[in-house]
């Protein structure tokens, strides 16, 4: 991938494409479908859609949840129907009660009622009445499902990433938001708009006076992650953490009010990636230290005294060394759809995900995550936001303002396939690499061989 690639627009146009992606990619890999806090008690639930199946995930005791294709076995109904409109189902119930026959099945997925099963002559065994059951575990706080009943564990999976950000424990965080549309483009154009900063002084050249957003970008098996850089191509890792994550001292002159500028910035045009705490305490830096302050100091500082006003309101940062820090980076993507900014107290993250199988449609989502203090987080409910860029916060709008161009112009004749950047977009290569292991097609072709005459 260090190499100048080549990506074959058909992942992204193509119906032939997409519909086996269904079969290649989406039935086989382990997915996300919410949190583990969405179904807290015993028959809670929620449904999660890709392509054309749909799972639904039950707590059916105080420790386990099960997910079961949602079906009813006996002719083929959805079991429980999405609400018009609404982003999937979620409710609590000791029973399913299918409407068209009514058989009825338990938390378990087990048939608990067949309307005259005598005339079934014995034949209906619990093998062909019993919901479908999926694969289903949880990490960082998130429910996966896998309906490839022979996959790899989550964790192995999930490997190295999941080792990477442990240390933010996740599973510590709540909704603060989250918001979902139906967009007019391939689920892979909206993921990659949040892949690699490359894009950042094309598309927001109003946060490059706060900092430069040249970077590098890795696989990490399956997974990528990227982190600032600069143009020398320092080693990942090598960087100090006030270089890497997403809350770096800001640039300038003065670091302490260039700092406390960036953070009202993200503070008001994405509503994530930092937290009131931190711009707050960003806002202090002017009256706290003197003129001249370096920027590291001022980072620290910074930090610090964050980290002490959370901890009155009763939010307590977790330990992470600057070490894990700027081994994390910046961002961090789980294949295949799924990217993350996280903080110590904070994640912005987004899935993207088919919308049926047709290839110029996806279901979009941002969401965001904090640590409140106990007993004291939000309720929140999904909400639908048109793919007009003026509905979304500011910086993700204009991201969105991409998005559909991309779609178009992949469809392009004149269009030869992507040209991924060898350093800052790796990300977006070792999806396409993956992916083409899933789908046995697809793959990045070197550039040179692709040069006329060769
Ligand atoms: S299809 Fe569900 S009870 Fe008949
Ligand atoms: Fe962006």
């Amino acid at each position: 991938m260090s190499e100048p690639l080549l990506i074959p627009a058909d992942a992204y146009v193509s119906k032939d494409y997409a519909e086996a992606e269904a079969d290649r990619l989406w039935a086989k890999v382990w997915q996300q479908v919410g949190r583990v806090e969405e179904i807290p008690e015993v028959g809670s639930f929620i449904t999660y859609e890709i392509c054309d199946d749909s799972i639904l995930i039950v707590r059916s005791a105080p420790d386990t949840i099960k997910a079961f294709h949602n079906v009813c076995t006996h002719r083929g109904r959805r079991l429980v129907s999405t609400p018009k409109g609404a982003h999937s189902a979620a409710g609590k119930q000791k029973k399913f009660v299918c409407g068209y026959h009514a058989w009825t099945f338990d938390t378990n997925g087990k048939a608990t009622y067949i309307l005259d099963q005598s005339d079934w002559k014995g034949q209906l065994t619990e093998m062909c009445t019993n919901l479908r059951e999926v694969k289903v575990d949880t990490w960082g706080g998130w429910i996966f499902i896998n309906m490839d009943i022979e996959c790899e564990p989550l964790r192995e999976f999930l490997e190295p990433v999941a080792s990477l950000l442990d240390p933010f424990e996740f599973e510590q965080m709540r909704y603060r938001f989250r918001a979902w549309g139906i967009f007019d483009c391939n689920w892979k154009v909206a993921l990659e708009a949040f892949l690699e900063p490359y894009h950042v002084a094309g598309t927001h050249p109003q946060l490059t006076k706060y900092g430069d957003f040249y970077a590098w970008s890795r696989a990490l098996g399956r997974h990528g992650h990227d982190g600032y850089d600069t143009k020398e191509h320092k080693v990942a890792g090598q960087d100090v953490a006030a270089d890497t994550s997403v809350h770096r001292a800001a640039k300038g002159e003065d670091a302490r009010i260039s700092t406390a500028q960036m953070q009202q910035e993200f503070w008001d045009t994405v509503g994530a990636a930092t937290t009131e705490t931190l711009v707050k305490a960003a806002q202090r830096l002017v009256h706290e230290l003197p003129a001249g302050t370096p920027a590291a100091e001022v980072h620290h500082h910074w930090l610090e005294s964050a980290r002490r006003d959370d901890a009155e309101r009763g939010v307590i940062w977790p330990e992470i060394s600057d070490k894990q820090m700027s081994d994390a980076g910046l961002a961090q993507s789980i294949f295949p759809n799924m990217n993350f900014l996280p903080g110590p107290t904070f994640l912005l993250y987004y899935r993207v995900r088919p919308y049926g199988t047709d290839p110029d449609k996806c279901i979009y989502e941002a969401i965001a995550l904090d640590r409140f203090p106990p007993g004291q987080q939000p309720h929140t409910e999904w909400q639908y936001l048109e793919q007009d860029p003026d509905r979304w916060p500011y910086v993700i709008g204009q991201d969105i303002s991409n998005m559909i161009e991309v779609q178009k112009g992949l469809k392009s004749r004149g269009f030869a396939g992507n040209l991924p950047n060898p350093w800052q977009e790796r990300k977006v290569s070792n999806l396409h690499r993956n992916l083409a292991e899933y789908m046995g097609m697809g793959e990045p072709r070197l550039l040179e061989s692709e040069l006329p005459g060769q």
